[in-house]
C-alpha cells in the first residue's frame, strides 16, 4: 500500500492551482463581479446558481448546495476518488504525487547473497595486510602523520598495483561473479575482468553493523582521479551510507553528537586527534538517508562542517533543506564553515582537539542560517534591513514553504515569530511596519454590525436548502467564518493558547484552525477546509464557509475578527462570574476561587 500524501503537499497544490481554471475548462464560467458563475453542471437549472470564488478558491451552488475546493470538484465532475483528483490536478501542473513513508509496510527487499558480505571482509583484511608490505604505502602513511592505531581503528589497507590480485586470492570460479557483484572487478567490454583498485590507500566503508560494504581508495600522492569508490551494488548504497559511522558508534558507548563532515582523511584525522563523533558524506551532498542515519543513533546535536567558499555555503543549504522533516526542539543543528584553505583533516592538526571544539561551539546555529540561506538564496541583503513589498513578499513564501516542511516545535513557532519580526512577512497587515498607513484614517463604522447581522440573517431563518440547517449565531462561529475567509486574519490572535481557557462552546474547533492557519502561514482558504475533510468538523465547516462577509477589505475584516474576539471574551467572563458566584451563593468559594472573582470583577475590558 502506498503511503499518505503529505498535507503539505494538498497545500502547495491547492496554491498553485487555480479553481477557475479547473472548472471554466469542464464548465464555462461567466464573471460576475469577484466570483464566477454558470449553470451548475450537478443538477438540472436555467439560471445560473453555480459560484466559484478565486478568492477562497472554493465552489458553491446555491440551488443544490454542492460545494467545496478543486479537489472535490474534480472528485464530483470528472467521478474520481480523492487520491485520484489529486493525481489529476499534479498532472496538470506536471508534479510528481509525494508518498510519506509507511511504516513496517515496505516492499519486501530483494534477497541478498550475504557471502557478498564475508567477500568483502576477506578483501579488507588484504588490503590490511597488503599495508604492512609495501613501503611506499608506509611512506604515504608517514607523510600523512596518520598513526598506527588509527589506521588500524579504521582498518585502512592497501591494494597492490596487481590487476588480478583477487582474482589470485579468491579464485576464478569461487570469486569471478561475487567479485564483480560487489564491485571490486570490472570487466570490460571485450570480456576481460581486472581490479577496480590498484595502487591505492584503501578506505573501508562500513554499515551500521560494521559489514564492509564498499571501498574508497585514495592514489599515493598526486594523480589523478585522487579517489575511486565502489560503485552502487545491492549492498552499497553511496548516497544513505555515513563513512566513520560505525567506528564512531563503536567508540563512544552513548554518542550524543555527530560531526559531519566530506571526506575519508577529515574523519581519521578529527579521530586521531581525539574527535571521534566525526562522519562522512563522502563528498556526497547530504541526504534525507543521511540525516536519517545520524538520528536514528539517538544523538540530539549535529554540527555539518563546510567549506567557506559559495559551494560550501550551497551544499549546506542542501543539508538544511533535507534536514528540515527532522528538526524539532531536541535536536540542534548547527553549520560549521571553514576558513578557506582548510579542511577539519588541516584545521584540526593545527588547533588540536580543544581547539577545534571551541570552533564548533561558535558554529551557526540552524534558526540564523535558515533566514540568512533565504536571504541569499533570493539574492537580498542583511537581515535587518526591511525590504521593500515586493521582496518581504518573496522572502515570506520561501519561508513558508520551507517552514511548511518542520514538524510543529517551539523552534518553528520562534521562527515565525523571528520572520514576522523582521518585518518581511507583508501579507499579514497588522504587523507590518511598511504597510500602508492609508486606510488607518478611516473611520469604521462598525461594519462588525454590518456583517454580522447579515450573518445572522442567513444563518438563523428556516432552512433554505436541502440538507441544510439552521446555524444559531454566535461570535465563535462568526470568528470561524472570518478566518475561514481569509485564513491570514490569524496573525490577529496574540495567544492562541489563551482562547482553551475560555470556556465557550466551538472554542476548540476555533483553536484547530487558528493553530493551523498559524503552523501554514500562506494557506488559503480551500487549503484550510481540506485539513478538516473527512472529520467530525467538516459538516459545520462548511456550512459556515459558504457565508461571505459582504466586505472584503482586509482592515474591515481585521475590525471584526478582533470585534469578535472583544465578544468572545466578555462572553467567557460572564460565564465564569456566573458559575462563581453561584458556587458562593451555594457551596462556597475557596480563596483561589475568591481572588479569581474578585479579578473577573474588575478586569476592564
Ligand atoms: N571524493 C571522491 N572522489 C573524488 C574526490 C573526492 O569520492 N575524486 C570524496 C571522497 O570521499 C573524499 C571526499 O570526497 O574523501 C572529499 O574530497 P577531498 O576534500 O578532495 O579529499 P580529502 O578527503 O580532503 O582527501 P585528501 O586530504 O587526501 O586530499
Ligand atoms: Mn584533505
Amino acid at each position: 500500500m502506498a503511503g499518505h500524501i503529505p498535507k503539505e503537499f494538498i497545500d502547495q497544490l491547492l496554491g498553485r492551482i487555480d479553481i477557475v481554471d479547473v472548472v471554466n475548462k469542464r464548465v464555462p464560467l461567466k464573471k460576475a463581479g469577484r466570483e464566477y458563475t454558470a449553470c451548475c453542471p450537478f443538477h438540472n437549472e436555467k439560471t445560473p446558481s453555480f459560484t466559484v470564488s478565486p478568492t477562497k478558491q472554493f465552489f458553491h451552488c446555491f440551488g443544490c448546495g454542492a460545494h467545496g475546493s478543486a479537489i472535490s470538484f474534480m472528485m464530483e465532475y470528472d467521478h474520481l476518488e480523492y487520491v485520484e483528483a489529486i493525481e489529476a490536478l499534479a498532472r496538470n501542473l506536471g508534479v510528481e504525487v509525494p508518498r510519506e513513508k509507511t511504516m513496517g509496510n515496505q516492499k519486501p527487499r530483494k534477497q541478498l547473497d550475504s557471502s557478498l558480505y564475508g567477500l568483502m571482509e576477506e578483501t579488507s583484511k588484504h588490503f590490511s595486510n597488503e599495508l604492512n608490505k609495501s613501503q611506499k604505502a608506509i611512506e604515504y602513511i608517514k607523510e600523512r602523520d596518520l598513526s598506527p592505531e588509527i589506521i588500524q581503528q579504521y582498518s585502512v589497507g592497501y591494494s597492490t598495483n596487481e590487476w588480478d590480485r583477487l582474482t589470485q586470492l579468491f579464485g576464478k570460479e569461487y570469486g569471478q561473479q561475487k567479485l564483480l557483484a560487489c564491485g571490486l572487478q570490472i570487466e570490460n567490454d571485450s570480456g576481460r575482468v581486472y581490479d577496480r583498485f590498484r595502487d591505492r590507500l584503501m578506505f573501508p566503508i562500513r554499515d551500521r553493523r560494521g559489514r564492509v560494504i564498499g571501498f574508497g581508495g585514495r592514489v599515493l600522492g598526486d594523480g589523478a582521479p585522487k579517489y575511486l569508490n565502489s560503485p552502487e551494488t545491492d549492498i552499497f548504497h553511496k548516497g544513505s551510507e555515513l563513512y566513520g559511522l560505525y567506528e564512531a558508534r563503536n567508540n563512544t558507548r552513548k554518542l550524543a553528537k555527530f560531526l559531519v563532515v566530506e571526506g575519508y582523511m577529515d574523519v581519521i584525522a578529527l579521530a586521531q586527534f581525539g574527535i571521534t563523533y566525526a562522519v562522512a558524506t563522502m563528498g556526497t551532498a547530504t541526504t534525507i538517508e543521511h540525516i536519517g542515519q545520524l538520528y536514528k543513533s539517538g544523538v540530539t546535536q549535529v554540527v555539518f562542517c563546510f567549506d567557506g567558499d559559495r559551494a560550501g555555503e550551497e551544499a549546506a543549504w542542501k543539508a538544511l533543506k533535507n534536514a528540515l522533516p527532522a528538526v524539532n526542539d531536541d535536536r540542534e543543528i548547527r553549520f560549521q564553515f571553514l576558513p578557506e584553505g582548510d579542511d577539519p583533516d588541516t584545521l584540526v592538526r593545527r588547533l588540536g582537539k580543544e581547539g577545534y571544539e571551541a570552533e564548533l561551539k561558535k558554529a551557526l546555529p540552524f534558526s540564523k542560517f535558515f533566514i540568512r540561506g533565504i536571504n541569499e538564496g533570493l539574492g537580498l541583503k542583511a537581515e535587518s534591513t526591511l525590504h521593500s513589498i515586493e521582496d518581504s513578499a518573496r522572502f515570506a513564501t520561501e519561508a513558508s514553504r520551507l517552514l511548511d516542511q518542520m514538524p510543529a516545535s517551539l523552534l518553528k513557532k520562534s521562527l515565525l515569530q523571528e520572520i514576522q519580526r523582521l518585518g518581511h512577512v507583508t501579507s499579514r497587515p497588522s504587523n507590518t511596519q511598511g504597510f500602508s498607513a492609508e486606510g488607518q484614517q478611516r473611520n469604521f463604522d462598525r461594519p462588525y454590525r454590518k456583517n454580522f447581522g447579515r450573518f445572522a440573517e442567513k444563518t438563523q431563518g428556516a432552512p433554505s436548502q436541502p440538507g441544510d440547517y439552521a446555524v444559531k449565531k454566535t461570535p465563535v462561529r462568526y470568528a470561524i467564518t472570518l478566518l475561514l475567509n481569509a485564513p491570514e486574519l490569524v496573525s490577529e490572535v496574540g495567544n492562541p493558547e489563551k482562547l482553551l481557557e475560555w470556556d465557550i462552546p466551538g472554542m476548540n474547533l476555533l483553536f484547530k484552525l487558528v493553530e493551523t492557519a498559524e503552523e501554514n502561514p500562506h494557506i488559503h482558504s480551500a487549503g484550510l477546509m481540506e485539513r478538516f475533510r473527512d472529520t467530525e468538523h467538516e459538516k459545520i465547516l462548511l456550512k459556515l464557509m459558504k457565508w461571505q462577509p459582504q466586505e472584503a477589505d482586509m482592515q474591515v475584516l481585521q475590525q471584526e475578527f478582533q470585534d469578535c474576539f472583544r465578544q468572545i471574551k466578555r462572553q467567557a467572563r460572564e460565564k465564569a462570574l456566573e458559575k462563581l458566584i453561584h458556587k458562593d451563593q451555594t457551596v462556597g468559594l475557596n480563596s483561589q476561587e475568591q481572588h479569581d472573582l474578585q479579578s473577573l470583577l474588575y478586569d476592564t475590558l
